[in-house]
């Protein structure tokens, strides 16, 4: 049974808890760490026995293994205490705030002995995983464009830190777009060149951007985009992805689970689609067809991402998304933050 260790009980410990149950012959929440100890305590409240501390020095023997979630310029301390004092840690994303702090979490990194897992939580959902697999494996010919659209609001009162740039490493690009450059470095291979715009317009509490685009290429020739805001006072489409392919547009929705391939270019042939749809799935369109469908009820990424941090610990395996891997989409952003000052098309050639 894995003592595990929860360090910053703000927003997204509620996300991180929901592992509780569903792995509890496998590990228990023994201690909880936030300088606001009532943060701790209310956590804490959840688990009989467990400890609430405002200084997480003070919970690490009572802890084989902690979830790191504070603000970003905390990162790189907390992480490499806990490291040193030999615990697992899994590190919610981005890894630090400088290349310089990424390379000595880096350097202390002695996975599997004790593991550093990145928190990229959306490579641990089985529909992104799916999308990646096409993608990568050309299931529906060769890809050309992908973007990745995401609508949130997320404003100061989660913290003043937020909007900070020298706590938050950036703007909304760095902290939240972060998941969407690591899925297309991983989906589309080496990038060659990109461009950021941002800006803070309709989101002022962002001292820098708190609404990006940003334009990749890739060796291969694909084109990709990320839109993504914090300043979505509506949204109907909330989280879009498509991927264009020369047989047919393949389409995740995250909020529904499924990825659905669209081939409107043909005269329509629904046997063949029937043939392509997933199982249980019956098109009705000679147009369209459920392809996948994730299964369960979604939502639990969040856990399937526990359980591949657990399976390090007990498998003694080195995590996929390690803190190496996840330096590559920070070095794109970087890359692609120079070059918009620079008023430049940023060279990503070498990443
Ligand atoms: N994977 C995702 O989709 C996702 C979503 C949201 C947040 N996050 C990440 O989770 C982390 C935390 O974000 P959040 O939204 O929960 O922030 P938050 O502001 O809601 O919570 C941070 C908590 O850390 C506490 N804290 C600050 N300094 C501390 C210290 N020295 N020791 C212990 N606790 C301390 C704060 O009091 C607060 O309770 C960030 O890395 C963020 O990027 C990930």
């Amino acid at each position: 049974m894995i003592r595990m260790g929860m360090i910053g009980c703000g927003s997204m410990s509620g996300s991180h808890l929901a592992a509780l149950q569903p792995l509890e012959s496998r590990m228990r929440f023994t201690a909880f760490a936030d300088i606001d100890v009532a943060r701790a305590e209310r956590a804490a409240a959840l688990v009989p026995g467990a400890l609430a501390v405002a200084d997480y020095h003070a919970m690490l023997d009572a802890v084989d293994a902690v979830v790191i979630a504070v603000p970003h310029d905390l990162h790189y301390r907390l992480g490499l205490d806990c490291l040193q004092a030999g615990k697992h840690v899994m590190m919610e994303k981005p890894l630090a705030l400088t290349e310089a702090e990424c390379r000595e979490l880096i350097a202390a990194d002695r996975s599997p002995h004790p593991v550093l897992m990145l928190g990229y939580v959306m490579r641990h959902d089985p529909l992104w995983r799916q999308f990646g697999d096409y993608l990568r494996t050309e299931a529906f010919g060769q890809v050309f464009h992908v973007s990745i659209w995401t609508e949130q609001f997320t404003d100061t009162t989660r913290g003043a830190w937020i909007g900070q740039a020298s706590r938050l490493g950036g703007g909304q690009l760095f902290s939240h777009g972060c998941h969407y450059i690591d899925l297309l470095l991983n989906w589309l291979g080496n990038p060659v060149c990109g461009t950021h715009i941002g800006t803070n317009r309709g989101t002022p509490w962002m001292e820098r951007e708190g609404t990006s685009d940003v334009s990749l290429k890739f060796a291969s020739g694909a084109t990709a985009y990320h839109f993504g805001t914090w300043g979505a006072r509506g949204s109907r489409l909330r989280y879009a992805v498509h991927a264009h392919c020369t047989e047919g547009m393949l389409e995740l929705d995250h909020a529904a689970g499924t990825i659905t391939l669209h081939r409107s270019r043909t005269d329509g042939d629904l046997p063949a689609m029937s043939a392509l749809a997933a199982p249980g799935e019956s098109p009705d369109e000679p147009n369209r067809a459920v392809v996948y469908r994730r299964p369960g009820q979604g939502g639990k990424a969040v856990v399937q991402q526990m359980e591949a941090f657990l399976d390090c610990i007990e498998q003694q395996r080195k995590p996929t998304v390690s803190a190496a891997a996840s330096l590559r989409s920070l070095q794109v952003i970087w890359k692609l933050y120079e070059a918009e000052e620079r008023m430049q098309v940023a060279d990503l050639r070498g990443i």
